[in-house]
């Protein structure tokens, strides 16, 4: 078989809301050439927008109801066993709003990638556009991670500066920060389809050697 007949990655992409990470995937991954296919996105959010924007382009969907479990180790039980099924090579958390078990994590260690909008370490959690204003910071950002056990605390991959404009507000900077998550994440995940990027025991193999800090786009 020629090697450019080769089947291409698989990727999951787990979202909670609106999408616009998933769908800067879609339109990267219908580019010609692009190295990754995604196989299906699974939602813990039946009315979710990224569903709607994964059907309209014809990817296959499911839903895992974390309202349905009594636990969080029952949800996770149940996401596993839909990933499981579909077995694929990548999973991307695109906006995934829940906090992931060890267990989950453990299984699909290095397979599995998150944004985050933040410059990591600095504000894991929610808010981080408010408090990255309370804090006076006149820098923020986007980091895509490994997914570890340490909630946003995996080995960070990639950033994107923003920087912080008189007058922004928690709304002007989340949609500065997401531009940048949607040129970014693409470009993450095309590397990884590429075998470029792994998850060493020390933190990010590029090309095979261990990175000494994150990529980085250019400041805007
Ligand atoms: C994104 O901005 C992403 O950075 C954030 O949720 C948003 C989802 O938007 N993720 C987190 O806060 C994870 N802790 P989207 O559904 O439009 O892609």
């Amino acid at each position: 078989m020629k090697a450019d007949s080769a089947p291409l990655p698989t990727i999951l992409v787990l979202a909670s809301g609106s999408g616009t990470n998933l769908q800067a995937l879609i339109d990267a991954s219908r580019e010609r050439g692009f190295p990754g296919e995604i196989i299906a996105v699974g939602c813990n959010t039946p009315g979710a927008f990224a569903l709607e924007r994964a059907a309209q382009a014809n990817i296959k969907t499911f839903v895992v109801n974390h309202k349905s479990y009594g636990s969080r180790e029952e949800f996770d039980g149940a996401l596993m066993a839909e990933i499981r099924r579909l077995n694929p090579d990548l999973i991307v958390l695109a906006g995934f709003m829940r906090i992931l078990t060890g267990d989950f994590v453990r299984a699909f260690r290095g397979q599995m990638l998150n944004v985050h909008p933040s410059l990591l370490p600095a504000y894991t959690g929610l808010n981080t556009h408010q408090r990255v204003l309370d804090a006076g910071d006149s820098k923020h950002g986007v980091s895509i991670h490994f997914v570890t056990e340490e909630l946003d605390g995996g080995p960070v991959i990639a950033q994107a500066e923003v920087t912080v404009a008189k007058g922004d507000t928690a709304d002007s900077l989340a949609e500065r920060v997401q531009q940048q998550e949607h040129i970014l994440y693409p470009i993450v995940v095309r590397w990884f389809c590429e075998g470029r990027i792994q998850l060493g025991t020390d933190g990010v193999l590029f090309d095979g050697e261990l990175m000494s800090q994150p990529m980085r786009l250019p400041s805007n």
